[in-house]
């Protein structure tokens, strides 16, 4: 499913809203809610709108767990860590126990901190399969998600829960989960805005096939439930049968 706001703000509103609705379905049905966080920017008005009523004040944050899709592999206060965004425009507003926050700690080398993200939430699904009941994701102009960066091995990984990958422009190197942990999450929700995407969304979701051409492709959660939230200028280049276009105030 696809939908169209009129802008960044719109989509952000949308995207809380959503969030919550997610958590209440979860809580009341397994008293807890699962989620993994995007990274970048566009998340972030989304995360500032939960950390403010009515969404702080009616949303059960105690049941809530926070996970990460994927991290930069820099140091925790780095403006750049995907950790410190959600912490500072969410997390730090909320009434949480440390125990509900499980980021991807980058303290060791990048293998051995993917390994121990994966030996964490193997731990926390106590041998039980990874689903999260929201998975957010963002997506790179080159077709990326997470950290699943085209031509990457990451792609292909199939049995590890996290991989290493690394951008040739970037001087750190990234953690992600794999596709299929991340396929097992109840509802994927994409948040993608800026005239900058519009090009690889319309080649994404114009005239889907069984090729990959992008990692963001990869996406196909087992529950079948993928939404694309996008802003008018992501959806520019979108053909009309492509997106339901609900102009949001
Ligand atoms: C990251 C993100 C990445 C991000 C996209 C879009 O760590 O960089 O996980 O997948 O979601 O690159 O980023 P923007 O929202 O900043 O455009």
């Amino acid at each position: 499913m696809i939908k169209v706001f009129a802008d960044q703000e719109s989509l952000a509103r949308a995207a809380a809203e959503l969030f919550a609705a997610q958590v209440r379905q979860a809580v009341a049905a397994r008293r807890r809610f699962l989620v993994l966080l995007a990274g970048g920017e566009t998340p972030r008005r989304t995360y500032q709108l939960l950390a403010q009523d009515p969404h702080r004040r009616q949303i059960p944050w105690g049941d809530v767990h926070f996970f990460w899709g994927d991290e930069r592999c820099v140091p925790f206060d780095d403006p750049r860590s995907n950790a410190a965004m959600a912490q500072r425009a969410l997390l730090d507003h909320l009434p949480l126990r440390p125990e509900q926050i499980h980021p991807i700690r980058c303290d060791r080398s990048p293998q051995a901190s993917a390994d121990r993200y994966q030996a964490d939430l193997i731990d926390f699904f106590a041998g039980a399969a990874p689903c999260f009941d929201l998975a957010l994701l963002g997506l790179g102009d080159d077709g990326h998600t997470a950290s699943l960066l085209p031509g990457s091995a990451a792609l292909e990984e199939q049995v590890n829960w996290t991989a290493v990958t690394r951008r040739r422009e970037e001087d750190f190197s990234r953690i992600t989960l794999t596709t299929p942990i991340i396929n097992q999450a109840a509802v994927v929700l994409f948040l993608v805005a800026g005239a900058d995407k519009a090009t690889v969304l319309a080649k994404i979701l114009n005239a889907p096939t069984e090729a990959i051409s992008y990692p963001a492709e990869l996406i196909r959660p087992r529950s079948g439930d993928l939404r694309w939230f996008t802003d008018c200028e992501a959806a520019s280049c979108l053909n009309t049968k492509t997106s339901k276009r609900e102009k949001e105030d």
